[in-house]
């Protein structure tokens, strides 16, 4: 049976008002269970590709359906629980008196029962490590953990995918392993993940297929390992391989295989051509 894919976008074009073009002819597909990167400059049009997936923005011209159904004709909340929108800056999305109710207002919203609403709420905040702040006010908390609070209430819908707009920008390092960590779990249960980011490290370790937009428009749509060899595509969005990939490219010529993604697979490459020397690779990741 074929089933519908999450997201169909077909010839999309969108302008904001008296404005250039903002996406140019956008056709994909996102389908249940992936685990896509979304990457690109500045102003390339992820955000508002982004919004075209649940219906916060419309198309100007091409179509947008989600599971099957055309954006403009589903109500919100039909799409909250299809696709839940996590905000590229949290403070456009948090407005509640306490962490608790931004939490509990997806669920309820969705005309879930009191006890189904609770439940999921406890569940979101243990999940987020958010249960101190459960009273706080979210607008007052710091911002690692305002991103936190913005994941949570959209994880307490239970979309079946989750567009996540730039969820480690502007946090910590231990904040950002955090959100990595929160990430891959939600993948690993199921949920189709679109994730939208400026560190090309983490496109390297988690999704599967990596889509590049510039100036509105599609330039590659890949698995990270081939997008990463296309240098010259990502050099014209002003971009560049991560830092591993690089050094394995220009150590190709002594043997290293050129579509290394990780450190631990550089080791692995590296151990492999001195195994001779009885050197090993493990335990790296
Ligand atoms: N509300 C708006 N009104 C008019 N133009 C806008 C608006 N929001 C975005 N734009 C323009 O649309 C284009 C795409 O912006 P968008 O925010 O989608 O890019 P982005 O890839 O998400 O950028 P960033 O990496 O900075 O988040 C840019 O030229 C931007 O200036
Ligand atoms: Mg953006």
């Amino acid at each position: 049976m074929a089933e519908h894919p999450i997201i169909a976008a077909d010839e999309v074009w969108f302008a904001y008002p008296e404005a250039d073009w903002a996406l140019r002819d956008v056709s994909l597909r996102i389908r249940a269970g992936e685990y896509v990167a979304i990457i690109g400059p500045n102003g390339a049009g992820k955000t508002t590709l982004a919004k075209q997936f649940n219906g916060l923005l419309l198309p100007t011209r091409g179509q947008v359906r989600v599971l099957g159904q055309d954006t403009s004709s589903l109500r919100p909340r039909e799409l909250a629980s299809a696709v839940g929108y996590v905000f590229q800056n949290p403070d456009h999305q948090i407005f509640a008196a306490t962490t608790w109710q931004e939490i509990a207002f997806g669920p309820r919203n969705l005309g879930l029962s009191e006890p189904e609403v609770r439940a999921r709420t406890a569940d979101a905040l243990a999940r987020f490590g958010l249960k101190k702040v459960a009273d706080a006010p979210p607008a007052v908390l710091g911002f690692a953990l305002r991103r936190k609070v913005a994941l949570a209430a959209v994880y307490a819908m239970r979309p079946q995918a989750l567009i996540l707009d730039e969820p480690t920008g502007g946090l910590d390092w231990d904040s950002v392993s955090e959100v990595k960590s929160a990430v891959a779990g939600l993948h690993a249960e199921g949920h189709t993940i679109v994730l939208i980011t400026h560190d090309i490290a983490l496109v390297a370790k988690g999704p599967e297929r990596v889509i590049l937009l510039h100036a509105g428009h599609v330039l590659l749509d890949a698995s990270p390992r081939e997008a990463f060899g296309r240098g010259e595509r990502l050099r014209i969005a002003g971009l560049v391989p991560p830092q591993i990939t690089r050094l394995a490219q220009r150590l190709a010529p002594c043997g290293l295989p050129a579509d290394v993604l990780t450190v631990g697979e550089f080791v692995r490459a590296y151990a492999g051509m001195h195994s001779t020397h009885g050197q090993g690779g493990g335990g790296v990741a």
